[in-house]
């Protein structure tokens, strides 16, 4: 098997040779010529710092040949009795050759059934004098000559890493960005403009050397939508854009492609599921496809759970069923403030005057804060009361140099209540260079919501939020 897919020859030659060699390369660059000018010498890889480069006909590929990456490079080893050769491979564990696919210990020339070749590292051993102290005493011990022996190894696109194949195709100079974020068998990208030519080549080597991502695609930096979701292009794979995922120990299925979903914010969803408690309560205002809703719905809470987009609705129904909580969740497909001055309006007064705590989480950074005057003189015809109000999680973006202060500052503002010292600022996460997503929590006074002197913003008949832009260029929050 190993011998298919490597054609493995093994060259003896002697370490006068390989000093040869070193000279010839010293040569070379001293004279500045490249190794491959220089005739005479066949080991001109095993001298390059970069060994492991592919072929440079490869550069400007814009649909992937891969046997093109294809070439022999000459790496040492050693040759060893098959008796001790775990205990050798054991113990030059760091000297050994560390490739995806390369085995470090393959037949020797003579396919002798005593001995073994254990392939080693060309850029750490190019004589038996770059062996640790540790690792020549135990060459010693198993009775192990030090002599390097020369193997002539067939390295295959299948034995690079995607950033080698990319480094080597894409212009030269210019950034190589092989990140991206996965969503179940998605991979997502936003590629630069000099990297767009070789879209299609970057999405099959992204999935080639990626198991699981059977789909890559390329997100615009800009979202323009509503619904938070973006604009992408499948780069290479399949057309699929539903994916299932699992966050802290839930599943969702959704479509990418029509629908918000961040992986990135596993850990907040987690923090503020944490603080409800069973019989709470909890309205989640901007849903998405339940992130916060349905794990909270698992905790035994009861959970109004909204989203404008119809899409996101459809999925975060689809969850609830998937996760067995639709008979804890209740869910809305209003505009936000719609759905504050309707189905929370409705349902606090009796929860008011409960002992379980209520929770109002407000998960769209970009919009929340002004959102927040949907909450004065809500409850204007109630009597007020100060026990048991709602606890709000509301999220914003800040480019400010004191984020915590701007958040507070704009919430205020939005509430007509000074917030300064009533409530607490969590940082989520810095999204952009710059830019800051902040969680500001705080219980709505009651001079808030029961105030009768209040300005509201009615809700549209029509649900037709306005279209902004957010230049989050890194990411989709
Ligand atoms: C940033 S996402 C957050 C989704 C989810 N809570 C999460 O943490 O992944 C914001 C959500 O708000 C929804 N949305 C946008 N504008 C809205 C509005 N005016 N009213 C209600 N939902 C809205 C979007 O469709 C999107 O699903």
């Amino acid at each position: 098997m190993l011998r298919l897919f490597f054609r493995v020859f093994t060259s003896i030659l002697s370490e006068r040779n390989l000093k040869a060699a070193a000279v010839h390369r010293s040569f070379c660059s001293a004279a500045s010529l490249p190794a491959s000018v220089c005739s005479g010498f066949a080991v001109k890889t095993l001298m390059e710092p970069k060994l492991y480069r592919p072929p440079p006909e490869v550069r400007g590929m814009t649909s992937l040949d891969k046997e093109a990456f294809t070439q022999t490079i000459t790496v040492p080893a050693l040759r060893v009795p098959t008796g001790v050769l775990n205990k050798v491979v054991k113990s030059l564990r760091k000297a050994t050759i560390q490739r995806p696919g390369v085995p470090r210990v393959v037949q020797d020339k003579e396919e002798s059934s005593d001995f073994r070749l254990v392939l080693l590292d060309p850029h750490r051993v190019s004589s038996p004098s770059f062996f640790s102290e540790a690792e020549a005493e135990a060459l010693r011990s198993f009775s192990v000559a030090e002599e390097l022996q020369y193997y002539e190894l067939r390295l295959t696109y299948h034995n690079l890493k995607s950033e080698e194949v990319l480094e080597a195709v894409l212009p030269q100079g210019q950034d190589v960005t092989s990140g991206f974020s996965r969503v179940g068998h998605i991979a997502h990208m936003n590629l630069r403009d000099h990297q767009l030519p070789y879209k299609n080549l970057i999405g099959q080597v992204i999935m080639d050397k990626n198991p699981g991502v059977t789909c890559v695609v390329n997100k615009t930096n800009i979202i323009d939508s509503t619904y938070r979701n973006f604009k992408m292009e499948v780069m290479a794979g399949e057309e699929n854009m539903v994916a299932k995922v699992k966050e802290n120990g839930v599943t969702y299925e959704f479509d990418f492609s029509r629908v918000y979903w961040n992986p990135r914010l596993s850990t907040e969803h987690q923090r503020v599921v944490q603080l409800v408690k069973r019989g709470d309560t909890v309205f989640d205002v901007f849903a998405g496809v339940g992130p916060f809703a349905i794990p909270a719905a698992r905790s035994g809470a009861n959970v109004l759970a909204n989203d404008l987009n119809p899409e996101s609705h459809r999925w975060l129904q689809h969850n609830c069923k998937l996760n067995k909580v639709e008979k804890k969740v209740r869910t809305f497909n209003l505009d936000g403030r719609a759905f504050i001055q309707g189905p929370v309006k409705q349902e606090l007064p009796v929860l008011l005057k409960g002992k379980p705590s209520v929770h109002v989480v407000m998960n769209l950074p970009a919009l929340a804060l002004e959102f927040l005057d949907a909450f004065r003189g809500l409850l204007h015809q109630e009597t007020s009361c100060d026990e048991n109000l709602p606890t709000v999680h509301c999220y914003g973006f800040s480019k400010d140099d004191q984020p915590e202060t701007d958040v507070v500052e704009r919430a205020s503002r939005s509430l007509g209540f000074p917030l300064k010292d009533q409530c607490s600022v969590h940082f989520v996460r810095n999204v952009a260079p710059n830019k800051d997503m902040m969680c500001v929590s705080f219980t709505i006074p009651k001079e808030v919501l029961f105030s009768a002197d209040y300005e509201q913003t009615e809700p549209s008949v029509e649900p037709a939020p306005k279209r902004q832009k957010c230049e989050d260029s890194t990411d989709s929050t």
